[in-house]
């Protein structure tokens, strides 16, 4: 199978969308122009280009596609392709209606923006596999080719006919028979039993509360829909051209798809990331998805989109100020990124999204952006060949989920302060906080070249994860595990007890009582830290080898913490220092070290092969001490002893 180095060739990937089609075409020769002088050497043509290339039903207008493709294998940029396949042209949704996708409500979602397109229609899916047949046809021995990029951000849902009429193919295949379903979906409960197939819908608009199992059901389904649009159009180009990598791009942390399950079907991973420059937290944020994509991938992967300034999308949008950019794509890389690209090359003047940056803004070439830009891509030359098909490598596995994210943040849980990905984002800042590196596994996955796992939440346990977790801990391994953690099986169903028993008898709880959810702001008090969000009223079993107590209120004296051999319990979040001083304890246990010892807390130190990367994310210069000398790959200098980052400043480090 083709892979990412068979489109890096050695190089750092580095450009990014770009819309000639919005542009007259004197403005693509400036563009070439600019981009070999910024260091570009891919962009990703077609994205949106739908209505464009298919005016009419059936037509084809290749012209100007040729002309671009073409210019671009002139100046030596490749092309990543994308199927235009996000966005239909609005002839179809006006000549078929049965392409648009209903939402809970029943209300259709127009064409007039994008992405307005049904999963589950087979005349959306026909136009699909149509145009991706002519495209794939015609480019697939095109010199400038180098990679096919399937749809964009996959994430539509649908609850309308069609869907539903898929959704009970889909029923039948999961559960077989209509007993089997209502026995999974525990349709006992408010008089939901059904006695034929017809009378089974997505969750639409209820009066009340909806079944969590239907729920949790529609979510795997449209996760598994959009992947078949996506393999459908992965295996037309694949057909054509089966040397060359596929990939589609990744929301991070998007509930709608289980990227784990997405990744085994991609050549490629590409993800889009997009931290809030002024968000405190916005590199930790960066590094988690980063750590997620990359544990996808299993090896490099490709930042498809980033922002070279502000979007258009939050509330407030905020530029990046000077050297952001610049240290937060370096910081993709150390965390294994052999393609660093953005939305977009040049800022669009029209549409939804003319506030949203460019690699060259509205200010032109002068405009700072630019001129940052171009800095960036003599950096990931420079560094470049020192970097590529290089792995950065983490000792500590967290693990992460999505059939556990979709069965645990419902309605009518016990607490809305509590929610996946937020426990994701709480521990893995821990460990970030601790410069220790992390991967991320599937509860599945083989564990055991990790000495430290990490499981910030997983509400939902299958009997093979649990097997696993167990497996995996009696092997030796140190198994951290956070609170409402192995509560419902696959079906969500509550276990017995309210928690699997297995574990219960790994971590030592006897009983598992109540849980007391705490509200915003609210602390309980531990032995040595205070405990936020959560804390739970259990009995141990005496087979501990060491409790910490909560102190004080309903729970005083009961164990917040059990430690059982490696095997740790935590049934509360700890603050922010105390956790990360937890897991930095844990981790030393298990005989894995932060990266450096000593770093200054606004510095983030990532190894990637041999090299060292120091990111300083603060505003104030900063001084970090490494005993011997480095060659520091952005200067082509010698450091002896102390390395001087400036104002968010990095260094790439040889021995
Ligand atoms: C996503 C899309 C792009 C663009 C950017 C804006 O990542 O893929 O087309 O809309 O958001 O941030």
């Amino acid at each position: 199978m083709p892979g990412l180095s068979d489109a890096t060739r050695g190089r750092i990937l580095y450009g990014g969308d770009h819309n000639p089609e919005q542009w007259p075409e004197e403005t693509w020769h400036e563009d070439v122009r600019l981009m070999r002088q910024a260091g570009v050497n891919t962009v990703t043509l077609g994205v949106f280009s739908w209505a464009k290339l298919e005016p009419r039903p059936g037509e084809r207008d290749f012209g100007w596609l040729d002309r671009i493709m073409d210019l671009m294998g002139e100046a030596g940029i490749g092309v990543v392709l994308a199927t235009p396949t996000a966005s239909p042209p609005p002839w179809m949704g006006h000549l078929h209606p049965d392409t648009l996708p209903r939402d809970e409500e029943g209300r259709t979602e127009w064409w007039g923006g994008r992405q307005h397109f049904s999963h589950s229609s087979a005349t959306y899916r026909r136009y699909a596999a149509a145009i991706t047949e002519d495209l794939a046809a015609r480019y697939a021995g095109h010199p400038a080719l180098t990679m096919w990029h399937i749809n964009n951000e996959y994430c539509t849902y649908d609850w309308g006919d069609e869907a539903a009429a898929r959704f009970r193919d889909w029923l039948r295949d999961r559960h077989g028979t209509l007993d089997a379903l209502n026995t999974a979906w525990g349709t006992a409960f408010w008089s939901q039993g059904y006695g034929d197939w017809a009378e089974v819908m997505p969750p639409r608009h209820p009066h009340y509360l909806k079944n969590p199992t239907q729920v949790l059901d529609f979510k795997r389904f449209t996760s598994d829909m959009l992947l078949e649009c996506y393999a459908a159009e992965r295996d037309i180009v694949r057909r054509h051209s089966p040397h060359l990598p596929v990939t589609t791009n990744f929301m991070p942390l998007w509930a709608g798809q289980d990227a784990w399950r997405w990744a085994e079907e991609e050549d490629v991973v590409s993800v889009d990331l997009y931290p809030d420059p002024r968000d405190p937290f916005g590199a930790q944020e960066g590094a988690l998805v980063q750590d997620m994509t990359r544990s996808q991938a299993r090896g490099p992967w490709m930042l498809m989109e980033q922002a070279a300034g502000a979007v258009n999308w939050r509330g407030v949008n905020h530029p990046k100020p000077h050297g952001l950019n610049r240290l937060w794509s370096l910081q993709a890389v150390a965390r294994g990124a052999d393609a660093v690209c953005y939305f977009q090359w040049r800022q669009s003047r029209q549409g939804a999204e003319k506030f949203h940056s460019g690699m060259v803004s509205h200010a032109g070439e002068q405009g700072r952006t630019y001129q940052e830009v171009t800095r960036l891509g003599a950096d990931l030359a420079r560094i470049a060949p020192h970097v590529t098909g290089t792995h950065s490598t983490a000792r500590i596995a967290v693990l992460h989920d999505w059939h556990s994210w979709w069965a645990g943040d419902q309605e009518a849980r016990p607490s809305h302060e509590v929610d996946h990905p937020g426990m994701l984002r709480a521990w893995h800042r821990a460990l970030w906080q601790a410069h220790l590196t992390t991967d991320f596994a599937h509860p599945e996955h083989d564990l055991s070249a990790y000495p430290l796992v990490v499981v910030p939440q997983l509400y939902l346990l299958t009997d093979t994860a649990v097997d696993n977790l167990l497996a995996y801990a009696h092997g030796g391994g140190t198994l951290v595990c956070g609170f409402l953690t192995g509560i419902a099986d696959e079906d969500d169903r509550v276990r017995p007890g309210g928690m699997d028993a297995r574990l219960r008898d790994l971590f030592g709880i006897r009983t598992l009582h109540e849980w007391w959810p705490l509200d915003a702001g609210e602390t309980v008090t531990c032995e040595g830290f205070r405990g936020t969000l959560w804390s739970e009223e259990l009995d141990a079993d005496g087979t501990a080898d060491a409790t910490t107590p909560y102190k004080g209120g309903e729970l005083d004296g009961l164990p917040a913490v059990l430690r059982k051999g490696r095997a740790w319990y935590v049934s509360t979040l700890p603050e922010p220092e105390a956790l990360r001083d937890l897991l930095t304890r844990i981790a030393t246990g298990a005989g894995v070290r932060p990266v450096l010892d000593g770093l200054p807390d606004q510095v983030e130190a990532v190894r990637r092969g041999d090299l060292l990367f120091l990111l300083n994310h603060g505003r104030e210069p900063v001084a970090v001490d490494l005993p011997g000398t480095h060659r520091d790959l952005l200067t082509g200098t010698d450091v002896t002893d102390r390395v001087t980052l400036g104002r968010h400043g990095a260094a790439v480090l040889r021995p």
